[in-house]
């Protein structure tokens, strides 16, 4: 989306200099998932096979280094966030009916929606056990609140009786609830385990990163394939989800226009071509330009935050992600 303003990092670029560390988290994943019973370990080794983009462990590891005074728990540490991650998407994939996660099938569809719920509760309540081994109580504390505001978030979208008239205000506070507040909580916990005073600045960047970022998943929903992001293109509409661009797109529309949107979200299995409909409906009228420039504005808020922070490496890819999470494909 930025590529013609600005150039955006790979993945790999921003995580060569904590590759290995990386490298050890996706160890201690493996470890803290292991269980004496096959079923439980056969679900957990599939989910392990597909790497993600390590977003969080990646800026747990960051946050921690910023000020150069890296903890060695932060390796664990790094590994507890992703496993909270993985198990809010192995729930949210069984809430979306999705198939595909990660270029993958998700555990709902490769098993069952029962199988999923209880993997989800193993992996949530493993990261839980392995954070208060680490011994600190705030640390706990922080992690268990920022999964608690998820939940919330998550029956807020499912809850929203009449999807069609969320406003911008709703939506924002949706993503705040559902991704920003882990994101946040990564950062957070990274700084925590390293220098505290850094604590608050990380917080909030993590914040407005974590805005940018689902407005960014939500703007690729509509906009890439199923082969380049690993999971479902056109889910969020199918699924009646409503964001940002259809909000910005709907008040733009012409009567015929809104009927196309109100057949998708009467319609409890809309064809392809509705969805392609509507996506090119809110292309026209200006909603995925409208979202881009949101997004943007996050991010210009979330690399505002790391203005206070010392000049240093960390936080030049702190910096760096940002063009990266606003300018990804996936
Ligand atoms: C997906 O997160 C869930 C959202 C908050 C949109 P990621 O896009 O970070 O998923 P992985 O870990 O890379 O698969
Ligand atoms: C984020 O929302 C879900 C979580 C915070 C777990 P989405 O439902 O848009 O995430 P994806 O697109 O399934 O990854
Ligand atoms: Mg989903
Ligand atoms: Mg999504």
């Amino acid at each position: 989306m930025l590529d013609a303003i600005i150039p955006t990092p790979t993945l790999e670029t921003l995580q060569e200099p904590i590759a290995l560390r990386l490298a050890e988290v996706q160890q201690d994943l493996a470890a803290m998932v292991e269980a004496d019973f096959g079923a439980v370990n056969e679900v957990s080794d599939y989910l392990l096979s597909a790497r993600g983009k390590l977003l969080r462990p990646t800026l747990v590891l960051l946050c921690n280094a910023v000020g150069g005074r890296p903890a060695p728990e932060a390796v664990r540490l790094a590994a507890v966030v992703e496993l909270m991650h993985v198990a809010t998407l192995v729930h949210d994939d069984a809430v979306d009916h999705s198939p595909e996660r990660r270029g993958m099938p998700t555990v709902n569809s490769r098993w069952s929606h029962q199988v999923a719920v209880i993997m989800g509760d193993y992996l949530y309540s493993r990261a839980l056990v392995e954070i208060t081994d680490l011994g600190r109580v705030d640390a706990v504390r922080l992690l268990a609140e920022a999964s608690n505001r998820m939940s919330i978030g998550e029956m807020r979208q499912l809850a929203a009786h009449d999807a069609l008239g969320a406003t911008e205000d709703d939506y924002y506070l949706l993503c705040d609830r559902k991704t920003a507040s882990l994101i946040s909580a990564a950062c957070e916990l990274g700084a925590m385990y390293g220098e505290a005073a850094f604590r608050e600045p990380l917080a909030a960047y993590g914040r407005d990163l974590g805005m940018a970022f689902q407005i960014t998943d939500d703007l690729l929903d509509y906009t890439q394939t199923a082969d380049v992001t690993g999971k479902p293109s056109g889910l969020d509409l199918r699924e009646h989800k409503v964001t940002l661009p259809l909000i910005a797109a709907l008040p733009r529309l012409d009567a015929s226009g809104r009927r196309a949107v109100g057949d998708v979200f009467e319609d409890p299995h809309p064809s392809e071509d509705k969805i392609d409909r509507v996506v090119n409906l809110v292309r026209e009228a200006g909603g995925l330009t409208y979202a881009e420039g949101k997004a943007r504005d996050y991010a210009d808020a979330a690399r505002g935050r790391l203005v206070s922070l010392p000049d240093e490496p960390a936080v030049r890819i702190l910096d760096q992600t940002v063009n990266f999470v606003v300018g990804r494909h996936k």
